[in-house]
């Protein structure tokens, strides 16, 4: 008779389990490529025969419906056990209706979008089959060199968690065996962000305490909100690879936190093992993986390959790998996947929910726009306007606004910033003039466009980065335009100004641009990121004034790129800043100020805080402390404003950083309308960690902040006494 180990009642998984052959184990514990987006070199070669000798139990990059089900079919009807498939795929923003990028979808500082989004998404891909999201990514980024921080939510931990949070919820919908969920994994643990130099891969080489005062909270959240899996980073820490790190992955995550889901490895991570040089051959690869707790090999065929030989030199025990096999079955058992394996992709998505949903991409991405300048009354445009000259090499770009990672998106359906004013200004006459090449040193037809200048009322001119100059594998070291932009924004700039024209510039990118030179030339000037299936339309909303921007930026932008990396939660310094003191924390040739704080972010309206307070005014730990402050928007048009809430622990027996975001929140405001924010903060988000790294609460006073941006000069500030 068949029994778990350690008694009870002996269920469906342990039965499977004690059935399995051992390549039928491996083969629960691998993942392969299907059929495209490979992000690695290996690729298995037709996978229908490994399905059907039960020795591949999980696929990557197999989208619709029709493909999913023939391959679960053999798996169900042809194999020897009939075990279910788990099909992953890259859903970051959107399925195949796609949303902006999370860096821009973090822009609208609102959790409850973050997670309508991740819901979307995850219906639109269980459609075509999919039943694990490689999504949310959470890792903090603050080093714009590095081409991921696109993929996620920007420079701030505590706004990583609320990210986290709002995503594994959308994703997984507190029903995995909804037809319409997915399995999120959380990625990339951990602590990808800081990578050597800003290079891609590199090894990270940085403090325990930033490690877990920044680069785990995200993950912690996302273990909270039951993320279904974690996937570890190529990197690695300290000369640990993550694919292989006791410490953070069986140690930190399982023990302490309690993690029982699973861990599935990064495309080929295991197989890297060998290159990172902590591994002589695959099994000793293998064997550092599945002793670390890494359930599944994508892509590397280390598990299949190298465990056999890993049991054989004891390196492993038959028993972790049950343990593994067991977590990946009970996986599929939360998804309904042996209940129904055809259950994702059962239904078509309705045609119906298709038009919503591109509408809400569009309301989406005009939200997720930020208004870095706006002068001389450059925008909103003129409803009077009669000739607009549109330009660059992103004004009719649509293959290009779905970014880096456009999972299933049909590009070509994308709305390109011509087709979306085209339709926004039926009576207005747009001509369209790319002027120069997106990258390489080609120039288009920058005369043309230089002609167009005296022809038209206002110019608008798109520039920026090309999809794939972020994300992965796309690290840059000058962070301004590519190719010959800027000499072609030059003299487009140097045009207009002779002739009194005004020139609103939208940037596309995946990350922060070092452009101070064209942000002080230029009337106003956008960051439109990558908005997905809907961009064109969302930049025309903004730009004619029927959307007021609203976005704020959740990274810090550098001024050059000497700053980096550069992000408001710094500590003090011995010796802080002081002009007037060479000896103190500066540069010789540039301020220490960026050129854009986080959170900065224009609205058509003109927003004036008062009255900040906070109750009460001492604080034990269990105890909320809520801070009003008033907000009169003095401005001409009805905007919506973000308000800001930061800490400072002054003095600590640990130093803290300057500004610590604990809050944030919205306020519509009419014109000459004033209303009261109330931001409400639990004492205990005030605890840090103590010297030894544990949690503390230390009694002192603490300063309470509250304004538009990680700007002190622009923050009002009062104080509460925690006891
Ligand atoms: C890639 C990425 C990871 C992605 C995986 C599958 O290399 O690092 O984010 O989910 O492979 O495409």
């Amino acid at each position: 008779m068949a029994v778990r180990a350690g008694g009870g009642k002996v269920s469906r998984i342990d039965t499977l389990i004690n059935a399995m052959t051992l390549p039928e184990k491996l083969g629960q514990l691998t993942m392969a490529s299907g059929s495209y987006a490979l992000t690695g070199p290996l690729h298995f070669a037709d996978p229908s025969d490994a399905i059907r000798a039960g020795t591949l139990g999980n696929l990557l990059n197999v989208v619709g419906a029709t493909e999913v089900h023939a391959l679960q079919h053999i798996a169900i009807e042809e194999s020897r056990l009939g075990v279910p498939l788990l099909i992953g795929f890259d859903v970051l923003h959107g399925h195949r209706t796609l949303f902006p990028v999370p860096l821009a979808e973090t822009s609208l500082f609102d959790p409850a979008i973050w997670e309508l989004t991740a819901r979307e998404a995850a219906a639109e891909a269980c459609a075509d089959g999919i039943s694990m999201a490689f999504a949310p990514m959470v890792d903090v980024a603050r080093d714009p060199r590095w081409g991921r921080g696109i993929e996620g939510p920007g420079e701030d931990p505590w706004l990583a968690q609320r990210f986290s949070q709002a995503k594994v919820r959308g994703f997984q919908s507190g029903n995995l065996a909804a037809g319409t969920s997915v399995a999120a994994v959380a990625k990339h643990y951990c602590a990808y962000g800081p990578v050597m130099a800003g290079r891609e891969y590199a090894s990270v080489d940085i403090s325990e305490r930033t490690v877990h005062e920044v680069h785990l909270p995200p993950f912690a959240t996302a273990v909270a909100a039951g993320v279904a899996a974690i996937m570890p980073a190529f990197h690695d820490l300290a000369g640990v690879p993550m694919t292989a790190h006791v410490a953070l992955l069986r140690q930190w995550l399982r023990d302490h936190l309690g993690f029982d889901g699973v861990v599935v490895s990064d495309y080929n991570a295991i197989g890297g093992l060998i290159l990172h040089g902590v591994a002589a051959d695959l099994s000793e690869a293998a064997a550092l993986a599945l002793n670390a707790g890494v359930d599944i090999d994508m892509m590397a065929g280390a598990y299949l390959s190298g465990l056999p030989g890993a049991l054989e030199r004891g390196l492993v025990q038959l028993a972790q790998i049950n343990t593994a096999v067991y977590r990946v079955l009970t996986l599929k058992e939360r998804l309904g996947l042996f209940d129904d394996p055809y259950r994702r992709g059962a239904t078509k998505e309705a045609a119906a929910m298709l038009g919503p949903r591109r509408a809400l991409a569009r309301s989406i991405g005009a939200r997720a726009i930020v208004m870095l300048k706006n002068e001389r009354a450059a925008l909103p445009l003129a409803q009077s306007l009669r000739r607009v000259g549109l330009m660059g090499p992103l004004a009719d770009a649509a293959e290009q606004m779905g970014g880096p990672w456009p999972a299933a998106g049909n590009t070509e359906a994308h709305v390109s910033v011509l087709a979306g004013l085209l339709s926004a200004l039926p009576q207005t006459e747009v001509r369209h003039a790319a002027g120069v090449a997106l990258g390489g040193d080609g120039a288009v037809d920058a005369q043309g466009a230089l002609d167009l200048c005296a022809q038209v009322d206002v110019i608008v001119l798109c520039l920026g980065e090309a999809a794939l100059m972020s994300g992965e594998a796309a690290c840059r070291t000058h962070l301004g335009l590519p190719g010959r932009q800027r000499e072609f924004a030059e003299a487009v700039l140097e045009r207009a100004g002779a002739l009194g024209k005004r020139v609103i510039v939208m940037l596309f990118s995946g990350r922060p641009l070092v452009v101070p030179w064209l942000v002080e030339r230029a009337d106003a000037v956008l960051a439109c990121w990558f908005l997905g299936s809907e961009a064109g339309n969302a930049v025309a909303d903004v730009l004619t004034g029927r959307v007021s921007p609203s976005g704020r930026t959740p990274v810090t932008w550098p001024r050059c790129e000497g700053q980096i990396p550069i992000f408001f939660g710094q500590r003090p310094s011995g010796r802080p800043a002081n002009p007037a003191d060479s000896f103190t924390s500066r540069y010789l040739e540039a301020p220490n100020e960026p050129l854009f704080a986080f959170g900065h972010g224009l609205t058509y309206g003109s927003f004036v805080f008062s009255n900040l307070r906070a109750t009460p005014r001492c604080a034990r730990r269990e105890e909320t402390i809520d801070v009003h402050v008033d907000v009169l928007n003095e401005g001409t048009l009805a905007a919506e404003e973000t308000v800001f809430l930061f800490a400072h622990d002054r003095v600590a027996s640990v130093a803290r950083p300057l500004l610590e975001l604990r809050g944030f929140a919205k306020i519509f405001l009419q014109p000459g309308e004033q209303g009261t924010v109330n931001l409400r903060l639990p004492a205990a988000e005030l605890c840090f960690l103590g010297g030894d790294l544990t949690v503390v609460f230390e009694p002192g006073e603490v300063e309470i902040l509250v304004g538009p941006c990680a700007e002190r000069a622009r923050l009002l500030h009062t104080s509460v006494q925690l006891l």
